[in-house]
């Protein structure tokens, strides 16, 4: 357990939230949105001037049963049949701080139903998220790294005497002490290369690629490739107006049925044919 968990739990309101976690908790609900952070940046300058927000009701492509016409079922935890290891995250995550897509799966032959222990620190009375678009594909070891992990660093020592009680209790941190960097979020169509680690508050665009044992610490532009630690972009995977299009057309918000018929042009490279694939909606 990390010392900021025994910190914050001064700092709760009725929620469970500190003070200013309350507020913004409270916003959130209000708008019946499940994340304010929003994806789609068109630079990694935190440029969100484009952004479409990741809401409850974007992450998933319909509410029903499928047939198989449509491709698998988003709600069949192993969709790949006699091949376990590849698990429908959304199927298995309980933690109501962790938000996932349609479609999106992790891969790990150890135990693909338990994404959520790569999900590090994350307490519900910080209230942080981490919420994950659809079509995302996370390899095996992926972790995350949320809010709780911080510890005061503004004094002389990091070290959290306060957790472990015994008269030390009297120097516990307030919440303002503490670093909060907000929900993470990752896009659509975003690839998390194995054993990549992101921190807390990053936010991921759409079509992304996280190479193999990258640290993110600070947004990623869309369809762009990030590596190394820091990760740092190795490229861009289109010119920006084709980006621009791509976050236009969005093919993952389509229903599954016409995804399935257009799967040749999503997978092409051809910006026409998606282009009129998707107008033929
Ligand atoms: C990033 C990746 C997609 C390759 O993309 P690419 O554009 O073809 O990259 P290249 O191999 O041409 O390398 C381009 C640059 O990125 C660097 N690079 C590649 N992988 C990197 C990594 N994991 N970390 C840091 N830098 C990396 C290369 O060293 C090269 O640097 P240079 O230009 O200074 O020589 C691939 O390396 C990768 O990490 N794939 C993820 C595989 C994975 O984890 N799969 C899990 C199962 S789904």
């Amino acid at each position: 357990m990390c010392a900021a968990v025994r910190v914050r739990i001064s700092g709760r309101t009725r929620t469970g939230l500190h003070p200013v976690r309350h507020r913004e908790h409270e916003r959130m609900v209000a708008d019946e949105v499940a994340s304010l952070a929003m994806v789609g940046f068109l630079s990694g300058r935190r440029d969100r001037r484009r952004s479409v927000p990741l809401t409850l009701s974007t992450l998933s492509n319909h509410g029903g049963a499928m047939s198989t016409q449509q491709g698998p079922s988003p709600f069949d935890p192993h969709p790949m049949k006699g091949f376990p290891q590849v698990c429908y995250v959304k199927n298995t995550v309980t933690n109501p701080q962790i938000v996932v897509g349609d479609y999106t799966y992790y891969d790990d032959p150890e135990d693909s139903e338990n994404f959520e222990r790569n999900v590090l620190y994350l307490f519900p009375f910080i209230g942080d998220r981490l919420i994950i678009g659809k079509f995302c594909a996370i390899a095996k070891g992926v972790r995350f790294v949320m809010n709780g992990a911080n510890h005061k660093m503004s004094g002389f020592s990091t070290y959290p005497f306060n957790i472990f009680g015994s008269g030390w209790e009297r120097v516990i941190p307030t919440p303002e002490d503490l670093p909060y960097r907000g929900d993470t979020v990752v896009g659509n169509d975003v690839w998390l290369g194995y054993e990549a680690l992101v921190m807390p508050g990053v936010g991921i665009g759409d079509g992304s690629i996280v190479a193999t044992g990258s640290v993110v610490t600070a947004d990623v532009a869309p369809y762009t490739i990030v590596g190394g630690n820091p990760a740092r972009p190795l490229r861009r995977r289109f010119p920006d107006d084709v980006i621009e299009e791509l976050l236009e057309i969005r093919w993952w918000d389509w229903d599954p049925a016409h995804i399935t018929r257009h799967l040749e042009a999503i997978v092409s490279a051809d910006l026409d044919v998606l282009r009129a694939a998707g107008r033929s909606k």
